[in-house]
């Protein structure tokens, strides 16, 4: 049998570990306010978005709502991304994605300051990690990195395949994985022989964005399987990029869709939160 990899449980733990340090910071006057900006009414995004309100308000962080509608101008949410950079009462910006089409988001992202860029998209964040440099973690790689480590999954070593390369997950999940010294590989859509690449690894990473895509034929006996993909199959379930009940027999661990991964973005999210807290004991 395969171990289960909890990510409800280990983000738990995560959102617990940091409510405690949240309230030893809070009493020797440090405190932190992440500001929340959604343009639109995207359904998806405000399950989201209140998801991590609600974080924050577990961990006692504060957090400011900013709702705005969907024919707010590039030039207008970039006015009020200065003014959050700007306000010293906030430690972090999260703006939420995906932008309205009008909206360029990467203009976006690079208006954020990197003193404040809790999502760790901001090219100043990026170039940090890939040079090793302390900075902030792109929450769902790095929530990767700890759902192994939790789990008492080594990384040094390993044979580690990522099947995507996006800049909110494939990218940075290489990155990370390198820094663990790992030996990575990048595959995508156009890899050939993906099936082979796939099974080489010791420990799969599938953020390929579709449905149940990875079947047994993808996996080496005893892989360790962590499945980023979230979607809804033909009953309507939640599943993943993995088709889990063929690959699970095949596996040393995987993560279940729901409560893997997803769980994990949030809980890291909130540690970064906290990181900008922690700067403010180191410069105090
Ligand atoms: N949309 C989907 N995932 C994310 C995320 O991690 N951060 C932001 N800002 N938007 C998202």
């Amino acid at each position: 049998m395969a171990q289960l990899i909890d990510g409800k449980k280990i983000s738990k733990q995560i959102k617990d570990e940091l409510k405690e340090e949240v309230q030893r910071l809070g009493e020797i006057g440090k405190n932190a306010c992440l500001a929340v900006v959604q343009v639109g009414n995207d359904p998806a995004s405000s399950v989201y978005v209140n998801n991590k309100k609600k974080a924050c308000a577990y961990i006692g962080i504060g957090s400011k709502s900013y709702e705005l509608p969907e024919a707010t101008t590039e030039e207008e949410l970039v006015a009020l991304v200065e003014d959050l950079n700007a306000d010293e009462t906030v430690n972090g910006i999260l703006v939420q994605l995906p932008l309205p089409a009008h909206i360029d988001a990467d203009r976006i992202i690079r208006t954020i300051s990197p003193d404040k860029d809790v999502d760790g998209f901001h090219p100043v964040s990026v170039g940090r990690l890939w040079i090793g440099e302390k900075g902030f973690l792109s929450c769902t790689p790095a929530g990767i990195i700890q759902l192994l480590k939790r789990s008492g999954i080594a990384i040094e070593g390993k044979e580690c395949v990522v099947i995507g390369r996006s800049n909110i997950v494939g990218k940075p999940m290489a990155a990370l994985l390198l820094r663990e010294n790992g030996t990575v590989t990048v595959a995508h859509s156009r890899t050939k022989d993906l099936k082979e690449v796939a099974k080489r690894a010791d420990i799969l990473i599938v953020a390929i964005g579709k449905k149940k895509f990875i079947t047994a034929e993808y996996v080496k006996e005893g892989a360790v399987v962590i499945d980023v993909g979230m979607h809804r199959d033909e009953n309507n379930h939640l599943c993943g990029d993995v088709d889990f009940e063929d690959v699970e027999p095949h596996t040393s661990a995987i993560t279940p869709v729901p409560g893997g991964v997803g769980p994990m973005t949030i809980a890291m999210l909130m540690d970064n939160c906290v990181e900008t807290m922690r700067t403010q004991e180191e410069r105090s």
